[in-house]
């Protein structure tokens, strides 16, 4: 495909001379992935519509990054991308990442997070054959809760709502596109995720975005149940090295990782760690309401897939904590 009005196709002048893509690249994850991708020496292109993520949160004065505002779902927005970059890899960030809004309309979530998905796959596929790698973030979702836990890769389980099924069916359309065609698709599934720039601002926000906010603003904060629920929180930075491995080793092609710590903890351990982190300045007011529901009572990743590759989680949940109340 040519390149219009002789516009020079990016990738080769960059100090790495790698072009990243990176959907989703001004949301919570994506965008502190944007930022070790630049610091690696990549050109990086973000794509995204902005429906949660900000401008904001990416460094625009860096002159690799560029900032391509479209819906995943647009042809026309992809096929210029595609011609005017030359693309080595993909990271597919962009998806609602909310279970709740899926449980609310699922017809929505279904069309950005599979029909988008697969769109963003299929012209890949077809247009960029020197791609080098297609990273998709899965989620922990699609195990739902009847599985062993700690949950390995082969485990399959009844997602608990359209969200764990909606990343299930594009993990599956990506097994098919690797089988049919070679495509170097790779699925990180991550677990819980935090850390700066996640959003604390709906009820359905990660749990730890809430309770940093409240623990800052001296406010108050609702446990959900008994608090005896265990989640596999993993910092971003630890996301984000997960998923450049991901993205250099070529034995990852077809494979899917889960990316937790494997070192679950209870909420109420959690809390009782961010009271004791702020106890001198604020108190945090809190309360336990009735359990959510759909919510899952154990939840932990077994990461020796990725450890195998060389990943090990470089931040204990004390320090990310500490880092999330000091900055956020
Ligand atoms: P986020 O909402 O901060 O980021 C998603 C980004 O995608 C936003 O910038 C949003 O504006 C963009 N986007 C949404 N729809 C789009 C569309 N149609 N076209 C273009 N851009 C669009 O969420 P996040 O927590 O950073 O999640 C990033 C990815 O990781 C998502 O795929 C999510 O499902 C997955 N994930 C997150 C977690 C977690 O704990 N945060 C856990 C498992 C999986
Ligand atoms: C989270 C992710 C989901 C991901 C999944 C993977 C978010 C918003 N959701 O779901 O995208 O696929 O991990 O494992 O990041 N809670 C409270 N009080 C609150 C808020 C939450 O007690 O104010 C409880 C919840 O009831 C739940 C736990 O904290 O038991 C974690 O909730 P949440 O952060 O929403 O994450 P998950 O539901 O585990």
């Amino acid at each position: 495909m040519g390149t219009p009005q002789g516009t020079p196709r990016t990738g080769a002048s960059t100090p790495n001379g790698v072009t990243d893509l990176v959907t989703g690249g001004a949301g919570f994850i994506g965008s502190h992935l944007v930022e070790a991708l630049l610091a690696e020496g990549s050109s990086v292109v973000v794509l995204d519509d902005f429906s949660t993520g900000h401008i904001d949160n990416l460094p625009r004065e860096n002159p690799g990054l560029r900032v391509v505002e479209g819906d995943i779902r647009d042809r026309g927005v992809l096929r210029r991308l595609g011609s005017v970059h030359d693309i080595d890899r993909i990271f597919h960030l962009a998806a609602v990442a909310s279970v709740a809004r899926s449980v609310e309309d699922p017809l929505a979530t279904l069309s950005v997070n599979v029909e988008g998905s697969l769109r963003v796959a299929l012209w890949a596929a077809r247009e960029l054959p020197t791609l080098r790698r297609f990273v998709f973030a899965s989620s922990a979702a699609v195990y739902g809760s009847d599985v062993p836990v700690p949950t390995d890769e082969k485990a399959t389980g009844t997602p608990a709502a359209p969200y764990g099924l909606e990343k299930a069916a594009v993990e599956r359309y990506l097994a098919w596109l690797h089988g049919h065609v070679g495509f170097p698709a790779v699925t990180a599934r991550f677990f819980n995720v935090f850390g700066p720039r996640q959003d604390p601002s709906s009820p359905y926000s990660g749990v730890l975005s809430i309770l940093a906010r409240a623990a800052r603003d001296g406010g108050a904060f609702t446990v959900h149940g008994d608090g005896l629920q265990t989640r596999d929180f993993v910092n971003v930075a630890d996301v984000v090295e997960a998923l450049r491995i991901l993205a250099r080793h070529d034995d990852a092609i077809g494979g899917v990782f889960n990316v937790g710590t494997g070192s679950p903890v209870t909420l109420n351990q959690v809390v009782a760690t961010v009271q004791k982190i702020v106890a001198d300045e604020r108190s945090l007011e809190l309360q336990y309401g009735p359990p959510r529901p759909g919510d899952i009572r154990r939840s932990a990743a077994d990461v020796r897939a990725l450890s195998r590759l060389g990943w090990r989680p470089g931040h204990s949940l004390r320090d990310g904590l500490e880092t999330l109340l000091r900055v956020s």
